[in-house]
């Protein structure tokens, strides 16, 4: 039995960025399809409501674009700075609320692919959230927003696992569901990574809560936002000449939402 170290798994950005780092190529490139087909304008700038470690945002600045992102984590935030700075570019993070914060800007798009908008824990969370990506959209702007979803139609899946290693830095990832509260709308989930350097060997554990939605109670949350609607949905496979209809067993969805 390893070490075992509880803690916030965002506070270790070194970990994190490992295991999800290394996947950022799928999601970006499907961006940058989305951007050409959604888009009727050029694209230039980009926001990222909590940004994590910025594994997307410096590819993005890296091929040109002007980033920005917030995140609540400043641990997150310092890491992802010193990403940008260590490849001779700005500094794209700050620390803030992605339930309440204020672009100076408009941006043409805006994108939050992993589950984060489920860290937000309360209907009134989500609405705020949803108004301000909305208010900082340029007209026909979108939001790419990929999310689980609860099914109504099979049982949901119960865990993931991911695994990377990085020179002598090995991380192994396990996320398991620890059961639904339907009627609190909370899903209580459980995390950890299991860390190889070669000095030590723990396991950082973690509990997380997101909130839960049915296809039915997103779609009455965006109505909440009238200037964003639905544009076209996809899965986390990515594909943007293969959209998907969602149904009562869909559980990952990319939702483009559109600024009218
Ligand atoms: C699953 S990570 C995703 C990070 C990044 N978007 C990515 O794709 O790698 C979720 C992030 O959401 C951040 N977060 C949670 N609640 C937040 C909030 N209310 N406002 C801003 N960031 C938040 C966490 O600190 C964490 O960095």
């Amino acid at each position: 039995m390893p070490e075992t170290v509880e803690g916030n798994l965002y506070d270790f950005p070194k970990y994190y960025d490992l295991i999800f780092g290394s996947d950022w190529k799928a999601e970006y490139d499907f961006l940058l399809a989305c951007f050409a087909k959604h888009i009727d304008r050029s694209v230039h700038r980009l926001f990222e409501p909590a940004c994590g470690t910025g594994r997307l945002l410096v590819k993005l600045a890296q091929a040109g674009f002007a980033v920005s992102g917030n995140d609540l984590n400043p641990n997150a935030v310092k890491f992802c700075n010193a990403r940008f700075q260590r490849h001779g570019l700005e500094s794209a993070a700050v620390i803030g609320d992605m339930s309440n914060f204020r672009l100076r800007r408009k941006v043409d798009a805006a994108f939050n692919t992993i589950n984060s908008f489920r860290h937000l824990g309360s209907e009134a969370a989500a609405v705020g959230h949803l108004e301000c990506v909305a208010r900082s959209l340029v007209k026909g702007g979108i939001y790419v927003l990929g999310l689980h979803l609860i099914p109504t139609d099979c049982n949901p899946t119960e865990d993931e696992a991911w695994s990377a290693r990085r020179g002598n830095l090995q991380v192994n990832s396990y996320m398991w569901s620890k059961g639904i509260d339907k009627k609190a709308r909370i899903e209580h989930l459980g995390m950890y990574f299991d860390v190889f350097t070669p000095t030590r060997q723990f396991r950082l554990v973690d509990h997380m809560e997101y909130r839960t939605y049915t296809k039915r109670q997103f779609q009455n949350l965006i109505r909440k936002v009238p200037e964003l609607q639905i544009e076209e949905t996809y899965d986390f496979t990515y594909r943007i000449d293969t959209p998907i209809v969602v149904d009562g067993s869909t559980e990952d969805v990319v939702f483009i939402l559109k600024k009218s």
